[in-house]
């Protein structure tokens, strides 16, 4: 399928979207049951329970009852926390800058569909004053107890360990020994299972966190095609939550570049979806990527987003990342592409209309906005995305 020249929107039909709608909604019920345990919050001991009250049991119900950690772009952590306490057996969930501890009760193959997430860890504590003891026996088999349930879920071929000072003898030793334990190969850094070993964050002992999936959650199997300035998929997933999107309604992702936000989007709820931009290379691989998630009602056209052709009043919500002038565009450009922007979004949005929009232009973004009243700054909050700080903002329409 080709993309089409100028004012030619294409429409993506065709292929089923096999499984595209399938969100932490569709991942099967955990299929382990019973109650939440009654180890105590703090037991540093995570492991199959059983019931036990003294009563003659009817049936046994086990079990598994595991500390977890998910990595979180630093700024997102409030929309991983609302997300994470959707799921069903998530307890006790802890935040951190970065990161989301919690434990959960169940099939661990449920935490693999979060989305606003970089990566999900299992977290094992071990009570030992420094990493050397790790290799005591009684430890190594808690480790490869673990890496063989892990892998008994999602095959690793290999695995790589991260540590500060990962190349001191001990840290040397200990992936000589892990390689032996559980028989997979040490890949310095390409290894598929990620092995990360740090002190306790809270209190003493050190902790070995397994990450569940061969990549980060946040490289999304649609992903075909990359283009320069791509959107980290659990922001862009942040960036829709922000936006509401119901169903029905018109979503535009002017500047699409690899179409990131459209296909966040179709891959959770149902919307008419359309983009553009102005480069031809990344409409086709917005449309490869599109079809890659299986998405059949895509929208895609070529034109400049500050004259996008549009009907006036005639989309709910866009979201946007427009250039930073950096990687894409340039500060020069940005000081008048900013304010037509923001013309040309308020000309097609409908009234009450939502905008969410990511920069790194600050400074510009704020003269644009205290100089128009369109628009009205509902939230706004700062995020760490590849070595920057960019501000996501809520705006809608006067
Ligand atoms: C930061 S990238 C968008 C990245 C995208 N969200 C993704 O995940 O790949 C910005 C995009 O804006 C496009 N662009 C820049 N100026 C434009 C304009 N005036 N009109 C339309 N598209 C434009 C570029 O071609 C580029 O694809």
């Amino acid at each position: 399928m080709q993309v089409e020249g100028a004012g030619h929107p294409l429409k993506l039909t065709g292929a089923a979207r096999a499984g595209a709608l399938c969100g932490a909604g569709c991942a099967p019920s955990g299929r382990l049951k019973g109650v939440p345990s009654r180890r105590r919050p703090l037991d540093p001991k995570p492991g199959t329970t059983r019931p036990d009250d003294g009563r003659p049991q009817a049936q046994t119900h086990t079990h598994t009852v595991t500390d977890f950690e998910a990595e979180v772009l630093p700024g997102l952590e409030p929309f991983a926390v609302a997300e994470l306490k959707g799921v069903a057996g998530v307890q006790q969930v802890r935040v951190e800058e970065g990161a989301v501890g919690f434990r959960f009760v169940g099939n661990p193959a449920k935490l693999v569909h979060l989305r606003t997430v970089v990566a999900v860890y299992q977290t094992l504590h071990f009570a030992v004053p420094r990493p050397r003891a790790l290799l005591g026996h009684e430890h190594l088999s808690r480790l490869r107890e673990a890496v063989a349930t892990l892998g008994s879920r999602q095959a690793f071929k290999s695995f790589r360990l991260s540590a500060a000072g990962s190349d001191s003898a001990v840290f040397v030793r200990l992936t000589e020994v892990l390689s032996q334990e559980t028989g997979l190969p040490h890949v310095p850094d390409e290894g598929e299972l990620l092995v990360r070993v740090r002190r306790a964050q809270t209190g003493a002992g050190w902790e070995v966190l397994l990450r569940l999936t061969p990549r980060p959650l946040s490289s999304r199997p649609w992903r075909v095609c990359n283009l320069a300035g791509g959107l980290n998929a659990a922001l862009a997933a942040v960036m829709l939550r922000l936006a509401d999107v119901r169903e029905g309604e018109r979503v535009f992702n002017p500047m699409c570049g690899s179409g990131t936000l459209l296909i966040e989007q179709g891959l959770v709820s149902p919307a008419r979806l359309v983009g553009c931009d102005l480069n031809p290379a990344a409409l086709a691989c917005s449309l490869q990527n599109a079809q890659a998630a299986g998405l059949t009602s895509v929208e895609l056209f070529e034109a400049d987003a500050t004259a996008t052709g549009l009907e006036s009043e005639s989309v709910d919500v866009i979201v946007t990342d427009p250039p930073w002038g950096d990687a894409v565009g340039s500060h020069t450009g940005n000081a008048a592409l900013y304010p037509a922007l923001l013309g040309e979004f308020a000309r097609v949005a409908t009234s009450g209309g939502r905008l969410v929009l990511l920069t790194h232009e600050l400074r510009l973004l704020e003269r644009v906005l205290a100089a128009q009243s369109s628009w009205e700054v509902l939230q706004q909050f700062r995020v760490f995305h590849g070595g920057h700080h960019p501000h996501v903002y809520l705006l809608i329409k006067r």
